[in-house]
């Protein structure tokens, strides 16, 4: 980035999985992780912004000048740090994999196992991060990701609507790529347009995607 196309700007982006405890040893998780959203903070970074990244459970370093790292593990967690985070940020990027629901207690001891019986878990909603922040007055320019496994345009420009999103960015699952490869191939959606960004390292990919994002930003906000 020559021109430093995000220089000054305050972006907070969220990456990884959450993970919902079930009981002290146990929880639902799923298979973010992370690289693209850290490869997107990273990119960021490069392009001038004062970065604050929100991770979930992940085992990866932090990208070299990124202003601040906040860990988290459950989705409760991370809706409150990006809550807090994004309160006087530009942009919002979320790439995390955030856990639809979670367990309506977390035990407090191991559970037993009851030899012959089915076990049933209960689950409650977890909030939306996106659609909570898109739903204030005042929010930053918002980015979501839609990992698809069909209908990939179809449901990403739902979830571009129903969410109140400035941008997705929407991946196809599958094929050797998305979640735990070094590959991605990207199509970004915003309301009158897309760009497709083909098959290519995650830490290209995040650039590309940056450098869409910066010119959408300016083109809405100036
Ligand atoms: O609806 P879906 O989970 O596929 O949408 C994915 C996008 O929404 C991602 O950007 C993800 O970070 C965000 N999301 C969120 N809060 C949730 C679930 C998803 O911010 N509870």
């Amino acid at each position: 980035f020559g021109d430093r196309v995000l220089h000054g700007k305050k972006v907070v982006v969220s990456a990884g999985p959450t993970y919902e405890d079930i009981d002290p040893v146990r929880f639902i998780g799923n298979r973010s992780s992370g690289r693209m959203g850290f490869a997107v903070a990273e990119a960021a970074a490069q392009a001038g912004a004062q970065v604050t990244l929100v991770a979930g459970p992940v085992g990866l370093a932090s990208p070299p000048n990124i202003a601040k790292r906040i860990d988290v593990r459950s989705a409760a967690q991370m809706h409150a740090a990006v809550t807090e985070a994004a309160a006087d940020a530009d942009i919002y990027i979320g790439a995390a994999a955030v856990g639809d629901y979670r367990p309506n207690t977390i035990a407090a001891h191991k559970l037993k196992k009851q030899a012959g019986a089915e076990l049933t878990l209960q689950l409650a909603e977890n909030p939306d991060i996106l659609a909570s922040l898109s739903a204030q007055r005042a929010h930053p320019f918002l980015v979501g990701f839609a990992a698809e496994t069909q209908n990939v345009e179809s449901y990403a420009r739902d979830k571009l609507q129903r969410k109140g999103l400035d941008m997705i960015a929407a991946n196809q699952v599958g094929d050797g790529m998305g979640f735990e490869t070094a590959d991605n191939a990207i199509t970004l959606y915003w309301v009158d347009g897309s760009a497709e960004l083909p098959r290519a390292d995650k830490a290209i990919l995040a650039r590309q995607l940056i450098e869409h994002i910066a010119s959408r930003y300016k083109a809405v906000r100036g």
